[in-house]
């Protein structure tokens, strides 16, 4: 005889995840509001979970030319290349090497990875230079800008925690990891978080076709983690460390309050809306709520047992798989909750998909809230027209991600204001944004000096791609 388990209807469980999950436009205006007080706390340094650091990058002509070398430190590889500014808001990449960490290299002494990344530079950088050549680096973790070439490491995210980092200049670690690696005649002169990348790389685009085009005034990361760069009146490019963004708690669930408690690096209470947002950390919610429903419904069979059980097992990838399932069984899904040991049935796969759209849709109202927030302090009225330049897996990975922001703007600010906040997405800016932000530099110390010097141009003969294996041109 059949044994049958008694299992609850999902309806109930659903409402209560749709009312968890569906902060009311209240409540994110009211987010909006904190995060735009934030800002004006954060650049007076009166207390603010917004770090609001200086970046000293300025925007570009979009004339600027010439051969630049790039180091895009950001996740569990660290990219390193070669970039030729053709002026015209031109750019390509002509060569690229990825150096790969494990996770024990992850906690090594800092100058086993500044070696490592030094030696992936030797490499893209060639033969002998007769001019010096700049290299900019993209460092995409907290750290305190002195100077647009010497920024101070502040605590590491995203798993890194590497021995006799925190404190130092980071710039003088990568030059004195050149020295040691013999490659001479590369300049580290320009680092910067990630988030400036689109801005810079979107205003090189616009105004090296329209020299008086708009440039981006916001720089947005939407990938493994989340942050703002925004150029302010009278405080010229911010890192915003906007993932540090606090006064999300007011929208909080119950399993993201459990998720910040347990996890432990980011620590409790840190990057609590990038916990809430950003690609590291969607697929864990989904996956702590699944199993929640299993152990109140008896649902989903499977999912209260290994492997579904370990933390992160769940890749946020997998809810733009759920999202893309068109199929009349979301056949696709039963099969990616088999991969994990769950046995589900067609009700249960359309939970599964109406949770996914639930916990990645308010990832898109936040974000929409964030930059409510920090335009209201740029134009208080949102009167003028703006540019908001995205990047990230999130961004361009999940479906309809970027009409979600949209839909969140319009129905925080109305219809009329949110059509003159232009999103414009801007793939693969890191490189490409690194060079830019370090072409700049160069032709701004060059002006400083007085010595009508250029910025150093690419060596007559080589020609484009000699080093690298198919190049990346960006439109
Ligand atoms: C870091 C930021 C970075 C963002 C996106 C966050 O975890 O703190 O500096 O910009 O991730 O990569």
């Amino acid at each position: 005889m059949a044994v049958t388990t008694a299992v609850a209807d999902l309806g109930p469980a659903l409402a209560e995840l749709t009312l968890a999950f569906t902060p009311s436009t209240e409540a994110l205006r009211s987010l909006a509001a904190t995060f735009q007080e934030e800002v004006v706390r954060g650049l007076d340094g009166r207390g603010s979970s917004l770090r609001m650091l200086p970046t000293f990058a300025e925007q570009p002509r979009g004339d600027e030319r010439g051969r630049v070398l790039v180091v895009d430190w950001g996740g569990t590889h660290v990219r390193v290349g070669a970039v030729d500014l053709a002026g015209r808001g031109e750019v390509e990449v002509v060569a690229e090497r990825t150096v790969t960490f494990t996770e024990s290299e992850k906690v090594a002494p800092a100058a086993l990875v500044f070696d490592a990344i030094a030696s992936g530079i030797g490499q893209v950088a060639g033969a002998a230079r007769r001019r010096l050549v700049p290299l900019g680096f993209v460092y995409s973790f907290p750290a305190r800008l002195e100077r647009i070439d010497r920024a101070i490491a502040l605590g590491l995210t995203k798993g890194w925690r590497l021995a006799g980092l925190e404190g130092e200049d980071i710039v003088g670690l990568l030059q004195a990891a050149l020295r040691r690696a013999g490659v001479a005649g590369v300049v580290v002169n320009a680092v910067a978080n990630d988030a400036v990348a689109p801005l810079v790389l979107h205003t090189y685009h616009a105004r090296g076709r329209d020299p008086a085009a708009r440039p981006a005034e916001i720089g947005l990361i939407l990938g493994t983690g989340t942050n703002l760069a925004a150029e302010l009146p009278g405080a010229g490019i911010r890192n915003m460390e906007s993932g540090n963004f606090s006064g999300v708690r007011a929208v909080e669930t119950p399993w993201d309050a459990a998720l910040d408690r347990e996890v432990e690096d980011p620590a409790p209470g840190a990057q609590r809306l990038e916990k809430m947002v950003s690609g590291a950390y969607l697929g864990e919610i989904a996956r702590r709520v699944v199993a929640y429903l299993a152990g109140s419904t008896g649902r989903f069979r499977g999912a209260t047992a290994a492997p579904f059980r370990a933390p992160f097992a769940f890749d946020t990838a997998n809810l733009s798989l759920i999202a893309a399932d068109r199929s009349r069984e979301l056949s696709r899904i039963g099969a990616l909750l088999r991969r994990f040991g769950v046995d589900s049935s067609a009700p249960e796969r359309r939970t599964v998909r109406r949770l996914a759209a639930l916990i990645v849709g308010r990832s898109a109202r936040l974000v929409a809230a964030c930059l409510i927030g920090t335009l209201g302090h740029i134009d208080r009225a949102l009167e003028a027209d703006h540019v908001v330049a995205v990047d990230g897996s999130l961004y361009g990975g999940y479906p309809g991600y970027a009409q979600m922001v949209r839909g969140g703007l319009e129905e925080l600010v109305g219809r009329q204001p949110a059509a003159r906040i232009r999103l414009a997405f801007v793939k693969d800016s890191t490189s490409a944004g690194a060079a830019i932000i370090a072409a700049v530099a160069a032709r701004r110390e060059a002006e400083a000096l007085g010595a009508g010097r250029q910025y150093p141009r690419q060596r007559r003969g080589r020609r484009r791609g000699e080093q690298g294996k198919g190049g990346r041109r960006t439109p």
